[in-house]
């Protein structure tokens, strides 16, 4: 995994800090305790553990840019009063000027982002400083090919690791794969340590083969190439 060209990668933050001055992040999925509560689950302010996190992520960084990589709330459709509030909450709270690049999770929300002053992109993505930056429910755009890496959320991901007794548990994993595009891809693993995920086996794109993943738990400790990840368990 490079350390070089300007991407410094914060494995156990789930965040990538670009050129020491654009931290990045995403798959917050604000509201998600929402959907949790109607399974028994009695959760509440997810948003502000998030937003304390993120504060001291760019505190840490000295970041004077965020780039929020989609699914920033955790319904489809329209925003539910709850997430605004939490959305509010969260987004007039961060001292930096902010970008959100739209999930498939994010509908309904561009007139409260222009509201809020936060700026935003489609989920194709754009350039960032050499690196492109989308939301993996879309294809990037063609231009991604000149890019140094693709960097990406989307596919939540994770391994299914067994133990001996047969307890099958799943751990967010970073993933590093080439693409058809050009540049490798990196996937970020959930910036919500709540989702859930999918399995590296359920991870399928057109434009690149999941087969050919190097895989990294979020200690940085690599975990292996996919074939021996998938083999081995
Ligand atoms: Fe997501």
């Amino acid at each position: 995994m490079p350390g070089d060209f300007g991407l410094e990668i914060l494995w156990e933050d789930c965040a990538v800090l670009l050129n020491k001055s654009i931290l990045v992040l995403g798959d917050l999925h604000i509201g998600l305790e929402g959907d949790l509560a109607r399974s028994g689950y009695r959760l509440i302010r997810l948003h502000r553990k998030m937003l304390a996190k993120t504060l001291d992520l760019l505190d840490r960084t000295k970041a004077d840019k965020l780039v929020l990589l989609g699914d920033v709330k955790h319904s489809i459709g329209n925003p539910t009063d709850n997430e605004l509030y939490q959305l509010e909450e969260f987004f007039l709270n961060i001292p930096v000027k902010t970008k959100v690049v739209l999930g498939n999770h994010d509908g309904g929300l561009k007139d409260y982002l222009a509201s809020w002053g936060i700026d935003f992109s489609p989920s194709a993505g754009y350039m960032e400083d050499e690196f492109y930056l989308f939301h993996g429910n879309a294809k990037p755009r063609e231009e991604a090919k000149d890019a140094k890496l693709l960097i990406a959320c989307h596919w939540h991901p994770t391994v299914r690791i067994k133990d001996k007794r047969g307890v099958i548990y799943q751990e967010r994993v970073w993933i590093r794969v080439p693409t058809t595009l050009g540049p490798d891809l990196l996937m970020l693993p959930t910036f919500n340590d709540l989702l859930g995920g999918a399995d590296i086996e359920d991870i399928h794109e057109t434009w690149f083969r999941i087969e050919e993943a190097e895989i990294f738990l979020t200690d940085g400790v690599f975990l292996g190439k996919y074939e021996d990840v998938v083999t081995h368990r």
